[in-house]
């Protein structure tokens, strides 16, 4: 079920966003080199509780962790188990954090490279950060699903990347996951119509190789069938009068679009 939201609920659903993007910053500052996956769950787990919200993906139909740590071809969904081996120089890096705030969820992700990255891979991960920021472009009353997953698609596979196609954003609010699901792929006008009140997330999977992905045997972790990186970004969106209000940007972050 689509849920609109009230004023009073997208109140909710900004202060849920910007807890999100805090959270998501502070984490981001401890990726470095050496650094252990482990360190930075225990780090969000704390983040989160001793402000009163909640780890939403701790327990989440059995998630193991406070937040999704996915390097390299891990495409999402990683687990920051103990023995998750510590960040190298090169690495990409993709934290994904939700707290929950006074029952409201802010759900946000940004892939960073550890140390110095290779032109192809700084490549990568800014064409993925385009790309949801293309599709974030097109959000407003009116506009369909397809227009988004559309302006994902065609941007990067132009730039010869491929789009993860089993993995989508989502309707977003009280629930972790509500409807509708939000495609990175599609077609111009096709799918359901945004109205305002909506909020939803964008979070584009891009591969550097082919589209494929398999899940591990933890029933979690998602990964590349041919070893290819994966970039993700993801942001919470509000369908506002005139267009979308993005309810999880970082203190400095701006649209690369504008
Ligand atoms: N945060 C992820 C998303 O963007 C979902 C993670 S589900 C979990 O939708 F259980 F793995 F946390
Ligand atoms: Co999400
Ligand atoms: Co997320």
């Amino acid at each position: 079920m689509v849920t609109i939201k009230s004023e009073r609920e997208i109140e909710l659903m900004r202060a849920a966003g910007k807890a999100a993007a805090a959270c998501l910053t502070d984490m981001i500052k401890l990726v470095k080199v050496g650094v252990r996956p482990i360190e930075i769950d225990r780090a969000c787990h704390e983040w989160t509780v001793s402000r009163g919200y909640v780890p939403a993906p701790l327990g989440y139909h059995g998630f193991p962790s406070n937040l999704c740590i996915s390097v390299n071809d891990v495409v999402c969904h990683g687990i920051p188990s103990k023995d998750a081996p510590a960040f190298k120089d090169g690495d990409i890096v993709n934290l994904d954090v939700t707290p929950i705030v006074d029952g409201f969820h802010g759900d946000t992700n940004a892939t960073v490279i550890v140390g110095r990255g290779k032109p192809e891979t700084e490549r990568l991960v800014k064409t993925t950060l385009e790309s949801m920021w293309r599709g974030i472009a097109k959000v407003k009353p009116g506009a369909a699903l397809g227009d988004i997953g559309h302006a994902i698609q065609t941007f990067a596979e132009t730039e010869g990347y491929s789009v993860v196609v089993e993995y989508c954003g989502h309707g977003i609010g009280r629930g972790f996951h509500e409807d509708p699901q939000v495609s990175h792929v599609g077609q111009p006008g096709k799918g359901m119509k945004l109205r305002e009140g909506m909020t939803l997330t964008i979070e584009p999977m891009i591969n550097l190789g082919k589209r494929h992905v398999y899940e591990e045997d933890d029933g979690w972790t998602v990964r590349t069938k041919d070893g290819s990186l994966s970039a993700q970004f993801e942001h919470t969106v509000l369908v506002t009068k005139t267009g979308v209000e993005v309810l999880t940007l970082r203190e400095g972050e701006t649209n690369p679009l504008i």
